[in-house]
């Protein structure tokens, strides 16, 4: 039987979005596999290596324990929070009640979309960096919101200009999002803009949400530093297992800090979700017991930026080298957009994917895009592609 023609139509809100670009990403390189060429993928920050062999071993032994699957708990099981907060008192020197002030995640990507929901209101203004992971901007629009888009410039550090943010701006803004070390850029954060920032938001009276979903993926001696080692109040920050163990597909991360933040982010989450599966937290809790392999993937990634580190010095285009995160966020020769430079890379004689810097940017005050004239390269493809790619970069003249 033929049903009556339904009106469909998209919501306001999702008709506003453009699409998401590391859907774009997988699109481009889906054309290219059409065409019969494989790509070389640098485009997603989605690690290629596979999952460290005690934690799956791990997830196989949970699963029979967890005979009778249930709901997870909203929160997150008692003892995957005893392990997040555990590693943050080893890792930070923070001491954290794994009760009040630690919720388990479905990944950050949630978290990070989902945690305006809990502290804005239509309207309210989150101060967002530009360029930056879309979810910040996203989650905000979803919420109403309305993101303040700062810049995130190489003659800054990468870090936010805080006294360049117009004071009306600042006196409005409810929340800031940062990420350190930063996704695109490869920035690490020290103490003392944390101080700067803590202090700024006081101030001004913002929640911070602090994005460290790279946390362990650095190159110098030292670790970063947390935004949660200079304050807990006013504080919410972002953890995932994604990137420190190779575990994007397990889809588990974590939030931890001020407890009437935590309270309101589980308040949302029991509305939308019921959780990461329990037998993938205890698995979990068996990476987070680990840093060997962590230091593992450390040295690899070090080895594959170098590679194309030199690659790119050999064409002639700018130092670029990340302290630290899954990325180099190069720029372009002058006179090119992000967009110029990935499409000639895409050309079947170079075929690597990588994003431009125009797709995970949006224009700032000042009318200008920081994200133009840079492009995103994950470090994920295996060490020989990396190898090849850089070979055929090398050769380039611009
Ligand atoms: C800056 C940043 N934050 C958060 C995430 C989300 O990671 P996940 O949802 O896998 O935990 C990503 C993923 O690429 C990211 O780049």
């Amino acid at each position: 039987m033929k049903h009556a023609v339904r009106t469909i139509r998209p919501s306001r809100r999702l008709a506003a979005l453009e699409g998401y670009a590391f859907d774009e990403v997988r699109k481009r390189v889906d054309a290219l596999r059409a065409q019969g060429i494989e790509p070389i993928d640098f485009g997603v920050g989605d690690p290629t290596v596979p999952t460290p062999a005690f934690i799956r071993e791990r997830l196989k032994t949970a699963v029979d324990e967890r005979a009778t699957a249930g709901y997870p708990s909203y929160q997150g099981d008692p003892g995957y929070r005893r392990a997040c907060a555990a590693w943050m008192e080893r890792r930070f020197g923070v001491a954290l009640d794994p009760d009040r002030e630690v919720c388990a995640t479905i990944g950050s990507k949630e978290a990070v979309f989902h945690a305006p929901e809990g502290i804005l209101d239509p309207g309210d203004l989150i101060l967002v960096p530009s360029p930056g992971y879309p979810p910040y901007k996203r989650g905000a629009l979803f919420a109403e919101a309305t993101p303040w888009f700062y810049p995130l410039r190489r003659e800054n550090g990468f870090l936010p200009d805080l006294d360049a943010i117009p004071p009306d701006v600042a006196d409005r803004a409810r929340a800031i999002w940062v990420c350190y070390p930063n996704s695109p850029s490869g920035a690490v954060a020290d103490r003392a803009f944390y101080e700067r920032l803590v202090e700024k938001a006081d101030r001004h009276d913002w929640v911070v949400l602090s994005d460290e979903a790279y946390s362990e993926i650095y190159f110098g001696d030292e670790p970063p530093v947390s935004l949660i080692e200079v304050q807990k109040e006013g504080s919410l920050v972002f953890f995932s297992m994604s990137k420190r163990s190779a575990m994007t597909g397990w889809r588990i991360g974590w939030v931890a800090g001020d407890e009437e933040l935590v309270a309101l982010f589980r308040k949302v989450k029991t509305n939308v979700d019921s959780g990461t599966p329990t037998f993938i937290q205890d698995a979990a809790v068996a990476a987070l017991e680990d840093e060997t392999h962590v230091r593992e993937f450390r040295d690899a990634y070090r080895e594959k930026r170098d590679i194309l580190l030199a690659a790119f010095a050999a064409s002639g285009l700018e130092d670029c080298t990340p302290p630290a995160s899954l990325y180099i966020w190069q720029q372009v020769p002058e006179g090119m957009s992000g967009i110029d430079f990935a499409a000639r890379l895409l050309e079947p004689d170079i075929a690597a994917v990588c994003t431009p810097g125009e797709w995970i940017s949006d224009v700032v005050a000042d009318g200008s895009n920081p994200g133009a004239g840079y492009a995103r390269f994950a470090l994920v493809p295996t060490l020989e592609d990396t190898q090849r790619a850089a070979d055929k970069i090398a050769q380039l003249t611009w």
